[in-house]
Formats: C-alpha cells, structure tokens, sequence
C-alpha cells in the first residue's frame, strides 16, 4: 500500500514540475535536469520504499543546516549556539541579511544562511570538514557521501551574497574565528553529494530520537534531535514554513540542490529529491508530493489518527 501510495504521490508531483525553475545562481545547480525526481521512505522497521530518481546524487544544499546544527550543539553545547543565533521563524528569504542589519543584531535561526554560517564558524576550530564529512555519512546512514567538488567551486566562485553575510557578522561580533574558513566549511556542508535514501535515513534517525534504526546504536542525544526538529519545523521551509505546518505538518528542511527532508515522529524518514523549485527555494514537485502522502497516510502531527 506504501508503495502504491509513493507512485501516486510521484504523479501528482510531476504535474507541478513545469512550474518551477533549478536554481541558478549557483551556475552548476542550473544545469541539473529540472525533471529529476525521486521519493524514499524509510520506516521504524527498517523497511525502505522507494520511487523515482533515489539513487541520483545531487548537493545536499540548506539541509546541512540540520546535520550542522546537531554538531555545534553535541560539541559547542546549547547555551554558546544559541547565545548569538535566535530561534525565531525570520519571515525573511534564506539569504536576506535586511533584519540582520536592521532590526536585530542576531540571526533570527540556524536554518537561514546567516544563522549556519554563524554555526559554521563555531564548529571550525574544533572540527575539521573530513569529520563533518564522517559524521554525516554517520547519521544518513550512508558510507557514500562525498564532497562535490564542482558545486562546491562553482558556490564558492559566486558567494559575493554569503560573504556579505558572513563580513557583516563579524562586523557584529557574531563571527569571532576566520571568516574565509568559516564560509568555506558552511559551503562545503552545503556540497555534499546526497541522495533522496541517505535523507530518508536520516529522517528515520531524527524521526527515532537519535537511535540508529537497525543497530540501536545512539548516534546523536536525545535533546539534541528535539532542538533540532523543533527548529525544522518553525523555521525549515524558510518563509514558506508556516503554510508548508499548515497544510503537511511535518517537521522538513529543503535545499536548493532540491532536496527535502521530513521526519514523521518515531514512524518515518522521508527523502525527496526534485531540484524544481518555487520562489522560496523549496522543491516544487517535492511540496506537493508531501500535502498528498501527509493526506493518504496521515502524517500531519496533528492529524485525529494516524497510521
Ligand atoms: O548558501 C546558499 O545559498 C546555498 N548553499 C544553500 C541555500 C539553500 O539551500 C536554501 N534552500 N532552500
């Protein structure tokens, strides 16, 4: 039933394909194939159902803003990742830095970009990229995520925005280490090479409270994953967050690369991949294709049952 549900959601996600654009100003994200699309499910049992395009590997993009996040928490702790960085939607597009410098001397969240880099810079001096990159492969259940190099230096070659974040945030104070090697480990976060099965695995992770689905394994704490899904919730799917609650509620973070991750409390993973994408940046097809399975299987967190 899963999988014929998966099928149709496919359907319906395809139809909104020719609404959307990939995203090109990063110059290597525009030439992907807009009509990619794939859908993975990974459940408690460990059981995983899977459409569509779940093996092609595309950049990870805003969504290592979760697996970031985590780190800073488990190695920085609460009170230093969360004295300088809020935890409020922004209402703002993920690369405004208008209320930075206007209204609020702070990120408004981690999951915007001025938030993640301001993150980025607190894990840099205490872990290196090859362990961002292990710990990643880690919690997605995935031994074989690399870095993308080409997306990683087509970004870096057009990050004038970004870098203008990143000064104005240690003009503030925000920023204390390097500020070059604090966006160049954001970006190479944002570079990973996923695909939609290594985003359901770690959907079923945070989904599981941390525990690794199969092993049992602890691979991140308790109040970690709770923060963390608190916040994908709020604040994921940018100024589309409040809409996105509405009408799938469930916790998810997008990326430009076009991916979405959704976690169905202590049931599912769920990874997408459809590098369409809407104004706000999140995966056209993807959105939609999250409305019909949180209908069919009633996802919604505040659904009356649920399967
Ligand atoms: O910093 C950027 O602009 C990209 N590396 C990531 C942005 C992103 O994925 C926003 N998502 N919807």
């Amino acid at each position: 039933m899963v999988q014929e549900i998966l099928e149709q959601a496919m359907e319906e996600g395809r139809k909104e394909i020719v609404h959307g654009e990939t995203a090109s100003y990063i110059p290597e994200l525009g030439n992907v194939d807009k009509n990619h699309l794939g859908i993975c499910i990974y459940t408690a049992g460990g059981e995983v159902f899977s459409a569509g395009d779940t093996d092609v590997r595309f950049t990870i993009q805003s969504i290592s803003k979760v697996i970031s996040l985590a780190a800073a928490l488990e190695v920085c702790g609460f009170d230093k990742v969360f004295a300088k960085v809020g935890m409020e939607p922004s209402g703002d597009a993920f690369n405004s830095l208008v209320k930075l410098d206007l209204t609020s001397n702070y990120p408004y969240n981690p999951m915007i970009n001025s938030g993640a880099i301001a993150v980025a810079s607190y894990l840099m001096p205490v872990v290196s990229f090859e362990e961002m990159l292990q710990f990643s492969r880690k919690l997605c259940l995935d031994a074989e995520i690399i870095l993308d190099e080409k997306v990683f230096q087509s970004e870096m070659t057009h990050s004038a925005r970004n870098r203008a974040i990143a000064y104005l945030l240690e003009s503030k104070g925000i920023i204390e280490s390097d500020v070059e090697k604090s966006l160049d480990l954001y970006v190479k976060m944002c570079s990973l090479g996923v695909t939609a099965k290594s985003l359901a695995g770690l959907g079923m992770v945070l989904a599981g409270g941390g525990i690794h689905p199969v092993t049992g394994e602890r691979l991140l704490d308790a109040d970690v994953v709770r923060v963390v899904k608190t916040i994908m919730l709020t604040c994921g799917m940018y100024d589309g967050s409040g809409e996105f609650a509405v009408h799938v509620g469930i916790p998810s973070k997008s990326g430009v690369g076009g991916g979405i991750l959704s976690v169905v409390e202590k049931k599912m993973g769920i990874g997408i991949y459809g590098p369409a994408l809407d104004q706000k940046g999140n995966s056209i097809a993807g959105g939609s294709m999250l409305r019909y399975l949180s209908e069919k299987l009633r996802l919604h967190m505040f659904a009356e049952e649920s399967i």
